[in-house]
């Protein structure tokens, strides 16, 4: 019986689709599975025993992450889009999982690699069609939002040109320069926050029950609000005003996507290690905001952040691109996730003991 396991074990890794190399500490080729042959255009005999590095013409693989990570620290180990060019002048987009192995005292590196071309070429087709689409829709909300008083501009300065009633005239001209102030603000929001953030320590259980109370005056339809403070949260280091603005504008919109009996709530965590784009935060505040409404409509979530996105009559699509703005200056991430009958807002922020000016 342990003879059939172990052979249909060995059937099992020589028929995964994934490449399997295991390569000793001086990173000679010791095992690899049937899909290495196809991936590295060489048979398994060519393969083993080769040093790792004989098998590729160039590569970008880093090799001290292997040898310091993953044999001396034990730690499993990725690295993602390695390209790579074989020796028959093919070239690849891997992604390489890496992990220390000890058989019989002797310590190894078992080496999983996948080829992603297609999916980096399906990503790049994706993120292009988003552009495109994200373009049109700015330029859209763009064109009505000017429209708009331009059409009023226009309207008034005709009658300004006949009119001779005086009163009639001042009406006019106080129409133009409220429009013209109209499209000034629209640009002002267009272009984002213009100052630099102003940072002071706060505690943000009270900027949260302002929020509360800002909140609950505008709060129409009776909906419910719900605390979870963590109390132990310590001060963090923010531009009050301006994080005020990003928890209001999140909550609006919950508030208007919620109808009677909805629920909001809001929660805080202390976060360790969040990840951000390429680093990592060690301490983090995290601030959710979550309600039981609807959810983020499908065809928004994918742009969801991007300017002049809005379904609702009358709306200007900026109040998270706006957030996401402010967020960013304080060298934090928001992110969304969002599915029928739930729709939670997470920011980070990451904690700075100090007070430290105005431009961090
Ligand atoms: N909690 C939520 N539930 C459902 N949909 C939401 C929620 N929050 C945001 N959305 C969707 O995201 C869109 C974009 O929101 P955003 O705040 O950027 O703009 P807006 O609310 O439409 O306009 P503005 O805030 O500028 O007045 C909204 O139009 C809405 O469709
Ligand atoms: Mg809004």
């Amino acid at each position: 019986m342990a003879h059939s396991l172990t052979s249909f074990a060995d059937d099992v890794w020589q028929n995964l689709s994934t490449c399997i190399l295991v390569i000793d500490d001086a990173y000679t080729i010791q095992f690899a599975n049937n899909s290495c042959s196809e991936l590295f255009g060489l048979g398994l005999k060519r393969l083993l025993k080769q040093p790792l590095l004989s098998i590729f013409n160039h590569h970008n693989i880093d090799l001290e992450k292997l040898s310091q990570y993953v044999l001396e620290e034990g730690v499993d180990c990725q690295q993602h889009r390695v390209d790579v060019v074989f020796i028959d002048n093919r070239s690849a987009t891997l992604n390489i999982y890496s992990r220390k192995i000890v058989h019989q005292g002797q310590a190894y590196i078992l080496l999983e690699c996948r080829k992603i071309d297609d999916e980096v070429k399906f990503d790049q087709a994706s993120k292009q069609m988003h552009q495109y689409h994200a373009a049109r829709t700015l330029i859209r909300g763009l064109a009505h939002e000017i429209k708009n008083p331009l059409g009023g501009i226009r309207g008034a300065a005709q009658l300004l040109q006949y009119e001779t009633c005086q009163q009639e005239r001042e009406q006019c001209a106080q129409l133009i320069i409220e429009q013209a102030d109209r499209l000034t603000e629209l640009v002002d929001k267009l272009l984002g926050p213009n100052q630099l953030p102003n940072k002071t320590s706060c505690n943000i259980h009270q900027l949260l029950e302002s929020v509360v109370k800002l909140c609950s005056f505008e709060n129409g339809h009776h909906i419910g609000l719900k605390k979870d403070y963590d109390p132990s949260i310590p001060d963090v280091v923010i531009d009050q005003s301006k994080i005020q603005q990003v928890i209001l504008n999140i909550v609006r919109n919950a508030q208007q996507a919620l109808k009677q009996g909805g629920e909001i709530t809001l929660k805080t965590r202390f976060r360790h290690r969040v990840r951000q784009g390429d680093h990592v935060v060690k301490k983090a505040l995290l601030i959710q905001i979550s309600d039981n409404g609807p959810g983020i409509d499908e065809q928004l979530k994918d742009t969801l952040f991007y300017p002049m996105v809005t379904n609702k009559e009358g709306g200007s699509g900026l109040g998270l691109s706006i957030a996401q703005t402010l967020i960013e200056q304080h060298g934090g991430s928001i992110e969304c996730d969002s599915w029928p009958g739930h729709t939670e807002f997470n920011i980070y922020l990451p904690f700075t003991s100090q007070p430290s000016g105005n431009n961090e």
